[in-house]
């Protein structure tokens, strides 16, 4: 039969190498492979499939990635140990509240909901005695705010940390006064045996969020409005319960269905009271807080 000619032999074309793949979410999923830790390979993988489905839905041109890239560049550049602008986009975005939201899912019925954390709270709040004033500079309406910190079943938690923060009468926070020197319209205190606990304010006022850094910039893009119904911010712990994070909305204030932040919450609505002729105070706020169990 002899031998088998040299030009019946198979040659190697050039389509036959392999081939370099092209499928770049399929490419960007396969190279989390080898994530050790499985709560940051979901997260992370989850984040790059959204990302991508966003960036095909919208059919996202280069010139737009390239805002998108300066507008994340300058939300960070604005922020620094006191202003928090990244947060603000956060909530402006709804999605404070929708992690908010995420966690609360499981919390029992009757204990106080939870409201945004917002960009204003600091670590540095004084502590206060009980019936002490977190105003120390005074600018608003003065109102004396007492409630108690109850646990689900109603009884009274002693020693709970309460802390609470507001803007002042003019609808800012301290952080948003250049020459701040020390926290203002910022305290903490402990509940007493009785799970009580009581600190004067001023009644807070509607205010507008902060306008002049990104995340203004693309309220005013998107024709939103930029305010906030009048609140009181406390955060409420205590050891063997979750800890809480909420609000104290003002009942009246036109901006309630319209919060720029989306925190409003009925259950979280109330009524400041006149506190009455000779009182210390212009008004009186009550108002217990339920933590639910750990
Ligand atoms: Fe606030």
């Amino acid at each position: 039969m002899g031998l088998r000619p040299a030009f019946l032999e198979p040659v190697l074309m050039p389509d036959a190498l392999p081939r370099i793949p092209t499928d770049v979410t399929a490419q960007t999923l396969r190279s989390l492979e080898q994530c050790g830790d499985p709560r940051l390979l979901e997260i992370v993988s989850a984040l790059v499939k959204h990302l991508h489905a966003f960036v095909r839905e919208v059919r996202l041109t280069p010139d737009e990635w390239m805002t998108g890239i300066d507008f994340l560049t300058r939300t960070g550049q604005k922020c620094d140990a006191i202003r928090q602008e990244f947060i603000l986009l956060s909530d402006v975005l709804g999605v404070s509240m929708t992690v908010d939201d995420v966690a609360h899912a499981e919390v029992p019925p009757n204990a106080t909901e939870s409201s945004a954390l917002g960009p204003f709270y600091t670590d540095d709040a004084p502590e206060i005695e009980q019936g002490g004033t977190i105003a120390r500079s005074g600018k608003g309406e003065s109102v004396l705010v007492r409630g108690r910190v109850l646990d689900v079943r109603g009884e009274p938690i002693a020693g709970a940390l309460v802390e609470t923060w507001e803007t002042d009468g003019e609808g800012l926070y301290d952080t948003q006064y250049a020459n701040r020197v020390e926290p203002d319209y910022r305290g903490q205190l402990r509940t007493n045996a009785e799970g009580a606990f009581s600190f004067v304010a001023v009644k807070p006022v509607s205010y507008s969020i902060p306008t002049d850094g990104p995340a203004g910039e693309m309220l005013r893009a998107t024709r939103r409005g930029t305010m906030r119904p009048a609140h009181l911010h406390l955060k409420v712990g205590a050891a063997g319960y979750r800890p809480l994070a909420t609000s104290i909305y003002s009942a009246g204030d036109p901006f309630l269905f319209r919060d720029a932040v989306f925190g409003a919450k009925s259950s979280l609505v109330e009524e400041y009271r006149p506190a009455g002729e000779g009182a210390a105070t212009h008004w009186i706020l009550e108002r217990d807080f339920v933590l639910a169990d750990a």
